[in-house]
Formats: structure tokens, sequence, C-alpha cells
């Protein structure tokens, strides 16, 4: 069972990876990236996700694989930004519990300025530990305000993805619309937080549809306004970075 599931599991991740890139082109190039440490312990970074013409704050994308129970940092040009224990992936089966040797894990993060960056990501496990370096830069682009980016972007995405069911006089549309206007929009946007991208991508339980791929480009999207809607964001306060 094991060896069958260790080919699998690369093999499907192949396939995913394949399927993915082919709908969202929008992958930032690592120029560099080398290790130092227990090379005993598994750390890579896959892709690194983000809109290449994002009008403003954009969703960036980690893809990583690490040491499973292990204390990992995500340090961005030194600074820590985050700090997870990656724990365990298992699959528990009828007769065993296979768990993985290493953990596929995304790490979304916010960035309000382009420019070049300097990656790092120290797993720590027992006295192991390994550190990974990687350089990329995030594109900087002209902002837009978010009622402008909310007709040109997010309205034909939600007409697209939710517009089935988010319409109308129905449950869903209690929810929101997709005929809102901004205002409406960023009152549901705050309401919901975080599960309204979460939830109609599966990460969230309950919600009927599936029509979200996580962290695709839409999923991205719908991130960025949550994002924005919470901060009552405008580009004025973020001339200097962008
Ligand atoms: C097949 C129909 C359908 C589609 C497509 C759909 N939804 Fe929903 N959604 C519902 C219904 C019905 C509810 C009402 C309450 C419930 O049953 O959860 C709902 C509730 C919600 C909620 C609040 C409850 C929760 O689970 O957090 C959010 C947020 C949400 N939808 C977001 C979206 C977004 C964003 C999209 C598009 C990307 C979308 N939905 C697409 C049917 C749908």
């Amino acid at each position: 069972m094991r060896s069958v599931l260790a080919l699998c599991a690369p093999l499907l991740l192949l396939l995913g990876c394949l399927a993915e890139q082919s709908t969202d082109q929008n992958q930032t190039v690592i120029v560099e990236t080398e290790t130092e440490g227990d090379t005993s312990l598994p750390l890579s970074l896959g892709q690194i996700r983000s809109t290449a013409n994002t009008p403003g704050p954009t969703l960036v994308v980690f893809e990583t694989t690490l040491p499973p129970e292990a204390s990992v940092q995500l340090r961005l040009n030194g600074n820590l930004e985050q700090q997870i224990e990656s724990g365990t992936q298992c699959q528990v089966l009828p007769a065993v519990t296979v768990c993985e040797d290493q953990i596929n894990r995304q790490w979304p993060i916010m960035f309000t300025s382009g420019g070049d960056y300097e990656l790092q990501l120290v797993a720590e496990k027992a006295a192991q530990s390994r550190t990974l370096t990687a350089q990329f830069s995030i594109p900087e682009n002209a902002c837009m305000e978010s009622p402008q980016l909310y007709q040109e972007r997010m309205q034909p995405t939600l007409q697209q993805q939710c517009g089935s069911c988010h319409i109308g006089g129905n449950n869903a549309a209690s929810v929101f619309s997709v005929n809102d206007a901004w205002s409406q929009m960023a009152n549901a946007l705050v309401n919901r937080g975080e599960t309204f991208y979460q939830s109609p991508s599966g990460q969230n339980p309950g919600h009927s549809a599936r029509p979200l791929t996580p962290w695709s480009e839409d999923y991205r999207l719908l991130a960025e306004m949550v994002w924005r809607a919470e901060r009552r964001f405008e580009c004025i306060n973020q001339q200097s970075a962008f």
C-alpha cells in the first residue's frame, strides 16, 4: 500500500500542477534557490503564484514541501512573516493509517508593494534544521481603486462563477448578489471575511458548490478584495508603495 501511495502522490501532484498551469499563467519567476543544513529534512519551494498585473496589493501564494512535525518559519527580507507547526498529513485506510513523509503547504501572503524580495524558509525538527533561500520579484503596478477593480474584474468573475445561485431573491442572494454595487459588496466581504472565498473553494465546509479552485487567480482576486474591504483600502495611501 505504501509504495502505491508513494507512486501516486507525486503523479497526482504533477497532474494537478499541469492542469492548473493551463488556466493560471501567473507565476512569479524564482531567480535562485539554495538550501543549507540537514539534507535529510525535505524542504522545497515549488511555484510562487501571483497575478502579474494585479493593480494594487497582491496575494502571493508560496507552494512548499516541508518536513512533518517540524516548526517552520517563513521570512521575507529577513523579517518573520509566519511561523507554523507543519503537523502530519495522514490517510486513514481500512486497515492502516499512512502518513506522508513530506507535507505540502501553501502560504498565502499579501504584498502591498512590488520589488525584489528574498524568501527564507527555516525548518527545525528536534536537533535538525534546514534553511531554504530564494530570490524573486513582484512587479510594480499602478494601483486601481476598489470600485473600478470590482466592476472590471471581480463582478465578471462572480457573475461567471457564482451567478447561477447568488442572484434573485433566494437564500444565496441574501448573502450577496452578483448585481450588488460595490458599497453593498464591500459590506458582504467584511461580514464574511475569509469565508467569502474559502467556502466556495471547499476550504471551509458547508457550502453546496465549489466553483473556485483553491489558490487560483480568481481565488486570489477574491482574497485581495476581502483584504481591501476590511481595510477600506484606497490607492492614495499606497502611492509610495506602488
Ligand atoms: C450552486 C449554487 C451556488 C454557487 C455556484 C455558489 N453559491 Fe454560495 N451559496 C449558495 C447557497 C444556496 C448559499 C446559502 C446558504 C447556504 O446554504 O450555505 C450560499 C452561501 C454562500 C456564502 C455564505 C455561507 C458560507 O458558506 O460561508 C458565501 C460566502 C458564498 N455562498 C460565496 C459564494 C461565492 C463567492 C461563489 C462564487 C465563487 C458562490 N458562493 C457560488 C449556493 C451557491
